[in-house]
């Protein structure tokens, strides 16, 4: 976990932030609504989008993303409580989120499959889950490049894995995906769903076997 690239995050993201992502975020986050869970907050740009929710838990790993987004809370209109912890092991009890969500961060937890089985277990059936990610493009020449790519993007961009088939992953567990907005040629994906995993009580005899 990097200290340098927290560190000009704001600053290299800023054109992108200015162009159609803050509209997207704005768009996205809004629609968070009841108690929410936010993943790998970085430096908190989501913050100031919340406006739907009771409460917003976030979790960051990087310390160093964590000590910028403390700024950003006094632009919060809800109140929200950080936390340092990892996708992969949430420190919530099952069935605790209404909402779930995570921007820009899939691409780079290190086991994203463990990291959505997770946010299952703490969000509740039925949950709102919101993506923003950029995703494994389908464009064949395109893909390579990426691949191609990958290894010295994600040494310099913290982990950050270009070529990561996010959408398929969410796909593969029990999430419904209702909506999937493409933006940049189809590199970027708003991503909305909700957790269909069946608890314990609600799973019939037959599925149990
Ligand atoms: C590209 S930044 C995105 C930050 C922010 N979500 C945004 O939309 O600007 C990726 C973030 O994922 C965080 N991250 C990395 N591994 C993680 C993990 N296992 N669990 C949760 N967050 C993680 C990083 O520390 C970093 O803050």
């Amino acid at each position: 976990m990097g200290t340098w690239f927290p560190a000009i995050y704001d600053t290299a993201m800023k054109p992108l932030e200015e162009g159609e992502f803050k509209r997207i975020r704005k768009q996205l986050v809004t629609g968070a609504a009841g108690r929410v869970l936010e993943i790998g907050y970085g430096t908190g740009v989501n913050f100031p989008f919340y406006r739907s929710a009771v409460s917003v838990d976030a979790i960051e790993p990087n310390p160093s993303m964590a000590a910028r987004a403390e700024k950003k809370l006094q632009d919060a209109r809800v109140p929200i409580r950080l936390s340092a912890a990892s996708a992969e092991k949430l420190p919530f009890p099952d069935d605790t989120f209404d909402t779930v969500v995570a921007t820009l961060v899939f691409c780079t937890i290190p086991d994203p499959e463990k990291a959505l089985r997770e946010i299952q277990r703490v969000s509740r059936q039925g949950a709102k889950l919101l993506f923003f990610e950029h995703v494994r493009l389908r464009q064949p020449v395109l893909r390579k490049l990426q691949d191609w790519l990958n290894p010295m993007w994600s040494r310099v961009c913290d982990g950050c894995q270009l070529n990561r088939d996010t959408l398929g992953l969410i796909r593969k567990v029990e999430i419904t995906v209702d909506r999937v907005d493409e933006y940049y040629g189809k590199l970027f994906l708003a991503i909305e769903g909700k957790n269909g995993k069946m608890t314990a009580d609600r799973v019939s005899p037959e599925e149990r076997q």
